[in-house]
């Protein structure tokens, strides 16, 4: 529980919201974006993942978005991996941080990485053994916390089974996943409390989807829980190519506003973000589900109508 007036935000546009886009996204794109959001100081940046490239097209070319990125030393720059071979790959890269991902239901880690979720956290002992080796920074992420597309509701227990082989790989924090956007706020508080209960010091990263529209509430949700460390993509693109119906991460900089509006600090630079988002929709070409893109900050006022002046 904190009651620091700050969070941090990791944007994972680059990973979840690059592994969905229908049309082929350049590795050109890809680093400018990653660029401009180290740029406007966005502490933590989820570069890409190192899966299989027949699984995911869209991330066939991680170790060279890897490469070609400018490192901005106030980010921390993680890579998303499913198994073994994946941290392999990812450590020859040089990340920050690896992010191991399983599903909390084992329908959905079939469907993601064909193996039961308790098959992935076995094979996360060797992937823990090796980041750690390496000096490198280890995360936990938990897809369907909240719920799956195929199960519905996952019981708490199993959620606090998860986290509980997580804690024992010695992770520095877990992200709890909403992946088809199924918590609401209640619910949040509710998952967030019990593992507070049983893991106090256990660092809690909060990612949801806004496919129902709860995603800013959620967060809202989790802060007062004490919660301060968030994801989120830029332009509020994303979603799992293997959860029917995903789609788009909460916005990160509609987030930062929430939060800016809210006296919260953020470390962000605001303008450069929305600037960065405005460029991705142009190289994507389509437009974002962002709504601060669109509507400006709430304080951007407007001229009064003519003959309305004075
Ligand atoms: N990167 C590249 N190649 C990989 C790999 C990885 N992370 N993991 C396995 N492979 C290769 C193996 O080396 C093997 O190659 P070979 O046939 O030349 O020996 C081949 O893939 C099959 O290995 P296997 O362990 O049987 O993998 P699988 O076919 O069961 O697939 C995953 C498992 C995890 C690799 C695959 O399901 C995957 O990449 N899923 C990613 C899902 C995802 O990104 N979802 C969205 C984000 S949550
Ligand atoms: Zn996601």
């Amino acid at each position: 529980m904190s009651n620091s007036n700050r969070v941090w935000f990791t944007d994972v546009a680059a990973r979840d919201g690059f592994q969905i886009e229908p049309q082929r996204v350049s590795t050109e794109t890809k680093v400018e974006t990653i660029n401009a959001l180290g740029a406007a100081g966005v502490p933590c940046i989820e570069a890409t993942s190192f899966v299989h490239p027949k699984a995911v097209p869209q991330m066939a070319d991680a170790e060279e978005v890897m490469k070609r990125i400018t490192r901005y030393p106030g980010t921390r720059y993680t890579v998303l991996v499913p198994n073994l071979r994946g941290a392999e790959r990812a450590l020859a890269c040089k990340p920050d941080m690896i992010t191991t991902v399983v599903s909390v239901s084992d329908s959905h880690n079939r469907a993601n990485i064909r193996r039961r979720t308790f098959e992935t956290l076995n094979e996360f002992e060797q992937v823990a053994h090796l980041v750690h080796s390496a000096g490198v920074t280890l995360q936990g992420a938990m897809s369907t916390t909240f719920g799956c597309a195929f199960e519905g509701r996952i019981p708490l227990e199993r959620v606090l089974e998860v986290v509980e082989h997580y804690v024992a790989l010695e992770v520095d924090g877990v992200v709890l996943a909403d992946t088809t956007g199924m918590a609401n706020p209640a619910h949040v508080r509710q998952v967030i409390r019990a593992i507070q209960d049983r893991w106090p010091d256990l660092e809690l990263h909060l990612h949801f989807h806004n496919t129902r529209g709860m995603g800013l509430a959620n967060v809202y949700a989790a802060y007062l829980e004490g919660v301060r460390h968030f994801e989120g993509s830029l332009g509020g693109i994303g979603g799992c190519p293997f959860a029917p119906g995903a789609t788009g991460n909460i916005c990160t900089e509609d987030a930062v506003h929430m939060f800016m509006e809210m006296g919260v600090e953020t470390g962000i630079d605001l303008d450069r973000l929305l600037e960065a988002s405005r460029d991705m929709e142009r190289a994507l070409g389509h437009e974002l589900p962002g709504q601060v893109m669109k509507a400006g900050r709430t304080l951007d006022l407007h001229p009064l109508p003519p003959g309305e002046a004075g």
